[in-house]
């Protein structure tokens, strides 16, 4: 199975322009957020109603949106697993920023592997991860330019490679079933 994938969504630009402008409107300073926000459904469905009615025409439900924030030279994302997400796969869209930063995959040592709390991970959602320097061999990677699908159990991190916020839509739906498709 393919860790990642691209998928189109109709008008992801004007969607991704108009989710900006939400969360921009309710936390005016993107610099003071945390590496993890979490929206309300009926936020997002009310900023990007014709996003909603494609999630609709696709069968796909939605558990839940969140705003990522990965910044340049901090631990924001070393790698790990998604230990307490519900699936396998989840889905991306690029907000800010995405153009210079990868999204990677690794095989790393799994004996060095640390289960707990790293720097992206949340209280319902600890994370398998590993120290720096025990990263492994590198597998696949993508630069989130486009939407775009993500196996989170295979270990992986975003190395950003600029000064500047990187910033990212993250879905995750009801069940692997309204994902895997897109693969
Ligand atoms: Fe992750």
């Amino acid at each position: 199975m393919k860790l990642w994938n691209y998928f189109d969504i109709p008008n992801w630009e004007s969607i991704r322009d108009r989710v900006n402008i939400m969360f921009t409107n309710v936390y005016p300073n993107i610099d003071k957020m945390k590496t993890l926000t979490f929206f309300p459904n009926d936020m997002v469905y009310q900023a990007v109603p014709d996003f909603k009615d494609w999630l609709d025409s696709q069968s796909i439900e939605v558990v839940g949106f969140a705003v990522f924030i990965f910044r340049y030279n901090t631990g924001d994302s070393r790698l790990h697993v998604d230990l307490g997400n519900p699936t396998t796969y989840r889905f991306n869209i690029p907000l800010m920023n995405t153009e210079n930063s990868f999204t990677e995959f690794f095989d790393p040592p799994w004996d060095k592997m640390v289960e707990g709390m790293n720097e992206s991970a949340t209280e319902d959602s600890p994370h398998q991860y590993w120290e720096y320097g025990d990263e492994g061999h590198q597998i696949d990677n993508f630069v989130l330019n486009k939407p775009a699908i993500l196996n989170v159990k295979t270990p992986h991190r975003v190395r950003v490679t600029e000064d500047k916020p990187r910033v990212c839509l993250t879905i995750c739906p009801a069940s692997d079933d309204q994902l895997t498709r897109f693969l």
